[in-house]
């Protein structure tokens, strides 16, 4: 992580876990430990049905509430569908997209990607955009040219200007709940790959100034070294953001300060 030039950001993710009843004592507990610094920033993307509660509850507790997904379409006959206008209109101001449990269970493609990217980026909302190799793709030696493929795909259209409004996560599929980490090495490297990516397509200015984060099986004793790297700026956890004690303790893990 390097916050001379760009932030910190801990995401956590609650995938489809916790009741609106679970939010007051979960910032409860994590108040104390969030970083007073604009540099570091502590989001926690949560199911939409929870979205009203943590933006009341962890706004005076400095958490940011983000949302798990959008639709592309702006408004109309989409039952059960949920858009940028409408997360913006709450407070929403970051959204997960392009995660890999969605582009497998839900068939999401790369084009799908790229249009609720936009859309959230038009309504002001920062998405972070999930890219990740299988264990399968990583065997046969393919991780950089699906990287490349994937951030290249998701950001089709998307100017130097929308970019700044842009987070990119670094999600192994192999260690996204498996309890498998890469290593801190791997994530570095992948996450290194990915700012030489956005400087080919955006310039060096660019590449220096996008948070790139690391996700999978982020964990209390694996943080702190996973986010030493230069290139990782941060993590999108999920089993992890459910306790609020190992989760402050990868927020601790950032060296920012919380007096
Ligand atoms: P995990 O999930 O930390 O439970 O591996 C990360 C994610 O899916 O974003």
């Amino acid at each position: 992580m390097n916050p001379k030039y760009r932030k910190t950001i801990i995401a956590g993710n609650w995938k489809m876990n916790m009741l609106v009843s679970d939010v007051k004592p979960f910032v409860e507990e994590l108040k104390g430990y969030i970083p007073k610094t604009k540099t570091c920033e502590t989001v926690l993307c949560v199911p939409a049905v929870n979205i009203a509660a943590m933006l009341k509850l962890g706004k005076e507790a400095r958490i940011v509430c983000g949302a798990q997904d959008v639709s592309k379409y702006d408004k109309g006959a989409y039952t059960g569908e949920i858009s940028a206008s409408q997360l913006a209109d709450a407070g929403v101001k970051y959204c997960i997209v392009g995660h890999s449990e969605r582009r497998e269970y839900h068939n999401e493609s790369d084009m799908l990607v790229n249009a609720k990217t936009r859309a959230l980026i038009e309504k002001g909302i920062c998405p972070i955009i999930c890219v990740g190799e299988s264990l399968e793709q990583r065997e046969m030696g393919l991780t950089m040219a699906h990287i490349n493929y994937q951030v290249r795909a998701a950001l089709a259209g998307v100017d130097v200007t929308m970019l700044r409004h842009c987070v990119i996560a670094y999600e192994p599929i192999w260690a996204i709940g498996t309890g498998k980490t890469a290593t801190s090495d791997q994530a570095e490297e992948v996450c290194r790959e990915i700012r030489l990516i956005i400087r080919d397509m955006y310039g060096a200015r660019a590449a220096r100034s996008i948070s790139i984060l690391y996700g999978g099986s982020m964990n209390a004793k694996n943080a702190a070294e996973l986010l030493a790297q230069p290139d990782v700026d941060g993590g999108l956890i999920g089993g992890a953001s459910l306790k609020p004690q190992d989760f402050a303790t990868i927020i601790s893990a950032t060296g920012a300060d919380n007096e």
